[in-house]
């Protein structure tokens, strides 16, 4: 199994609609895929984790890639893992506006044990939670 965890650039603000078509499909896929990860937005930033056997993950991040929904995705970490760090969920996802974006993700990572993935989402909490 291995882990990728990007950040990228939505082309147009993500509006309900956009979010609801990209969980459908991502949920319909992954749980086919035996995928599982988190999906956070704040303003026009992602920050996706996505966790699972490598020739699945590999192909799902292709695709992922070249969605013209988003640009300047840049990788943050990509390694082999022995177990989920999100093993409930085949995509959790959570937006910046209802609470703190902060609060929000530390609450959505508090069973995480790996530290470096905590704090990328804090650091991206911290840069993207405010309000565009
Ligand atoms: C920010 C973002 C996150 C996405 N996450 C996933 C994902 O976790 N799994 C997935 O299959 N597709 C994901 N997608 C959608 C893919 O880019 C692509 O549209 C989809 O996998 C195509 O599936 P299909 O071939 O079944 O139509 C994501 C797209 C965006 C913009």
């Amino acid at each position: 199994m291995e882990q990728i965890v990007y950040v990228s650039t939505a082309k147009v603000m993500p509006d309900q609609a956009m979010i609801e078509s990209i969980l459908s499909v991502s949920r319909e896929n992954n749980r086919r895929d035996q995928l599982t990860g988190l999906l956070v937005t704040g303003g026009r930033r992602f920050l996706q984790v996505l966790e699972g056997p490598t020739d699945q993950l590999e192909a799902a991040y292709a695709r992922i890639r070249v969605d013209s929904r988003h640009f300047a995705l840049v990788q943050l970490s990509r390694r082999p893992i022995l177990t989920r760090s999100f093993d409930q969920w085949d995509m959790g996802f959570e937006q910046g506006y209802a609470a703190p974006l902060t609060e929000v993700v530390a609450q959505l990572t508090e069973r995480v044990a790996d530290p470096d993935l905590k704090a990328q989402f804090r650091s991206f909490a911290e840069l993207h939670g405010q309000p565009a």
